[in-house]
């Protein structure tokens, strides 16, 4: 019992998990729903109110190519287009802006805004205008791009108007981006990684005058004019959209991510299917105190402390490497369970919840795999803390 309890307090750790308090992941809202929207009928997670003159589809369009594909808990990722139809308000600059449409507490104590960004190789934007992108309105921290400072073709982070880091933007490239606000401190930190990486302290602690009414962080893009402007559209797509409160999730993959909807006193594990074959795997979890190996993606995303045994607790893995043997963190345990089954990898999203001391809480291992091929014994996509049990069980 020692042993599991280890095991599982060794995923706990090789896990972040915050609250999300806002969530704005494109998983089943489409255009058509944004533009039901309106001061006097708040639906859905956005405001959308500023834009262009043009239909919502001009603008704004929701799709599973346009997301992260490293992040399954967002079924779709979002373009944002701006043309020279874009004006809204009589206003000179091209906007296309979704706002979160909430309650929640985003603009106290500390948060964490996350997304992910990217440009493709249509519609190109302008290196020689402004933009101005997922910002506030007070502009203490916002994307930039373009315009007259130094590297134009580089996405910046600013904060109250000056830069303070920089990255090339590529085409097709995700960045992945978590603003930290402590709107208690006045701080504000960037958090970036590229791809399927986990995010990284990249810049910051910076001291600034934090401020937000909750309804003013623009999910977008607004670009100044320039003095030779072409026309023609531009696109910017994000995906991966929350506020959390807690500790950061580092993962790019947000899937499980929702700790406050965790209902107590449900025991269920899910697993998210591979795109790859579920495959033997050659790494054994065995008796004794013989290390417990743990990909190097899931070490990756070690942050937070263990939850205590009576909170709903989630497990967040993250994408193994597709390929074998990944193998760099050992993590000791006594765990007598030795298996050589099939475990689906890849993706292996498992959400444990409540964990009491009383209950035999099996682990489940992502464990890297060998080669491909079907699994004899595979698990459904559904299924509870005892019928895991049974199959680890059964497969020995
Ligand atoms: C999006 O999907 C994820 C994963 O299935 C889920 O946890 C989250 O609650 C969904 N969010 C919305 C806004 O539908």
């Amino acid at each position: 019992m020692v042993g599991k309890i280890t095991l599982f307090n060794a995923f706990m750790s090789a896990v972040s998990a915050g609250t999300i308090i806002w969530d704005g992941r494109f998983n089943e809202t489409s255009s058509a729903d944004l533009e039901k929207w309106s001061f006097s009928n708040p639906v859905g997670s956005y405001q959308y109110y500023i834009h262009g003159t043009g239909a919502v589809t001009d603008y704004v369009n929701v799709d599973s190519t346009y997301k992260n594909p490293a992040d399954t808990g967002s079924k779709q990722g979002v373009k944002i287009t701006i043309d020279e139809t874009a004006k809204w308000n009589g206003q000179s600059m091209l906007r296309t802006e979704l706002i979160p449409q909430t309650s929640a507490a985003i603009n106290k104590g500390k948060v964490f805004y996350h997304f992910s960004i990217k440009t493709s190789t249509d519609n190109v934007p302008l290196s020689t205008n402004e933009h101005q992108i997922a910002f506030f309105e007070s502009h203490f921290t916002e994307l930039k791009y373009g315009g007259q400072g130094d590297n134009p073709t580089h996405l910046h982070w600013y904060v109250s108007g000056a830069s303070k880091w920089d990255v090339e933007l590529v085409a097709d490239e995700w960045h992945n981006i978590a603003y930290e606000i402590d709107f208690d401190a006045g701080s504000v930190s960037l958090w970036h990684s590229t791809g399927s990486d986990a995010l990284t302290s990249t810049a910051g602690p910076v001291t600034t005058s934090t401020s937000s009414n909750g309804a003013d962080w623009h999910l977008g893009v607004l670009r100044l004019p320039g003095s030779n402007d072409g026309t023609g559209a531009e696109d910017w797509y994000f995906s991966g959209v929350y506020v959390e409160s807690g500790d950061l999730t580092t993962s790019v993959n947000s899937a499980g991510g929702s700790v406050d909807t965790a209902e107590p006193g449900t025991s269920s594990v899910v697993v998210a299917p591979s795109s790859t074959a579920v495959a033997p795997s050659s790494t054994a979890v065995t008796p004794s105190s013989t290390a417990v190996a743990i990909s190097t993606t899931a070490a990756a995303v070690v942050e937070t402390p263990v939850p205590s045994s009576t909170a709903a607790a989630v497990v967040e893995t993250p994408v193994p490497s597709s390929t074998a043997a990944a193998v760099e963190t050992p993590v000791t345990s006594a765990i007598p369970i030795a298996t050589s089954a099939p475990i689906a990898s890849s993706t292996f999203v498992t959400s444990i919840k409540p964990a009491t001391s009383s209950t035999p809480v099996a682990a489940p291992v992502a464990t890297p795999t060998a080669s491909a091929g079907a699994g004899s014994n595979a698990l459904p996509g559904t299924f509870t803390l005892n019928e895991f049990i049974s199959w680890l069980q059964g497969v020995n």
